[in-house]
């Protein structure tokens, strides 16, 4: 066990003396846990294997998983990368810093052990004033997957990090809730057309306006369980997202899965189950649960993104055995949304009919 600091920052100017402290750590080859836009991050200097290796250690995370690599400038990452396409450069220019990650041919000096022995990185620069100040001060590219124990659900608050890795870690900046609350997008640029990999804070349909051609891999779909071969993007055979209680998502048109939902919540409950409904402020009326609790208005797939891993965190808090979740529209964020909550419940998707 190490003591984990815990430094908490402004958000809009973070003070210089703890960003440095953080700085340093990661330059020692520490581990440091930071706000970004998107969820909280667990940082390490990406050319370091030994800080690598221990952040996949303190994680408990499976060697076959790579990370994102989170640079300060977009020029950092021709170190880190072969040949960068015109359209990749349009990318970049257009949404960093913010929740896009490309994938790109590696260059030499990455380590084996950043890129799980692929040769292709993850790379985005994000868009938070801690997050960047940290990797600017410390002159690294910095390796940094959620802030989680594997397979949970991901941190958008430094009390959801401290949950999971409190004398695992070096430290946690703290700069309050994440804005967007799903991780970024991660666009697969080593194929033409690009692939989204897993959906996320840039949508789907914005990236199409730019790119015109790019395509949805069934993966970032998530509607059932692919085969490692067919999955393409490392370490999707692992638990992804899952809170302790079994989660089962019912989707179908409203009325019917409102229906369902309710029925299903009986059903568990006769069984002494202990059972929490995640439900929507349009619907949340309707259900009789052990827990109950909203995402938000239907009408606001930002906020549901926003709140998503922080309710399904309650929920263990709160020791429910099985969580039944509502379908939101699979658009603009709502496709991360359920690509999330489908995996969550490892694929236990009920389909409600009106007949
Ligand atoms: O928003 C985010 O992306 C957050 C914040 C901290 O930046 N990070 C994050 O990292 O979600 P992580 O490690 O939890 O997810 C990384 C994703 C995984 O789905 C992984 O399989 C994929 O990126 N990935 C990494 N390298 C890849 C590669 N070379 N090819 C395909 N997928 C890759
Ligand atoms: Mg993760």
């Amino acid at each position: 066990m190490k003591k984990t600091l815990v430094l908490k920052v402004d958000l809009q100017k973070p003070e210089i003396d703890k960003v440095r402290l953080a700085a340093d750590i990661i330059k020692k080859g520490g581990l440091v846990a930071f706000p970004t836009e998107t969820v909280y991050g667990l940082g390490a200097d990406a050319l370091d294997p030994e800080a690598v290796m221990t952040l996949f250690e303190a994680k408990r995370r499976p060697l076959d998983n790579p990370p994102i690599v989170h640079v300060g400038y977009a020029k950092q990452i021709h170190r880190l990368t072969g040949e960068v396409s015109p359209k990749a450069e349009r990318l970049m220019n257009t949404f960093w810093p913010g929740p896009l990650t490309l994938i790109f041919k590696r260059s030499e000096i990455v380590p084996d052990v950043t890129v799980c022995g692929l040769d292709t990185i993850a790379i985005r620069m994000p868009r938070h004033n801690v997050a960047l100040a940290l990797i600017r001060e410390s002159g690294c590219s910095i390796a940094a997957p959620s802030a989680n124990l594997a397979g949970k659900p991901s941190p958008t608050t430094a009390k959801h990090v401290l949950h999971d890795l409190d004398g695992r870690i070096d430290a946690v900046l703290d700069a309050g809730p994440t804005r967007i609350g799903v991780e970024s997008t991660v666009l697969d640029m080593t194929v033409d057309p690009p692939q989204i990999l897993r959906p996320g804070g840039t949508p789907y349909e914005v990236l199409k306006k730019i790119l015109g051609g790019v395509k949805l891999h069934p993966i970032a779909v998530a509607e059932k369980e692919l085969t490692v071969r067919k999955a393409r993007s490392p370490g999707v055979k692992h638990k992804h997202y899952a809170p302790d209680a079994d989660v089962v998502v019912v989707e179908g048109e409203l009325s019917a899965v409102v229906n369902k939902v309710k029925e299903l919540a009986e059903f568990y409950m006769c069984k002494g189950s202990r059972v929490g409904v995640l439900a929507t402020d349009e619907t949340v009326g309707h259900y009789m649960a052990d827990v109950t609790k909203s995402l938000g208005s239907r009408s606001d797939l930002a906020i549901i993104a926003k709140n998503l891993f922080n309710l399904l965190r309650e929920f263990d808090l709160e020791g429910v055995d099985v969580i039944i979740a509502e379908t939101v529209p699979a658009e603009g964020l709502g496709l991360a949304v359920m690509n999330r909550l489908r995996k969550a419940s490892g694929y236990k998707i009920v389909r409600a009919s009106s007949r």
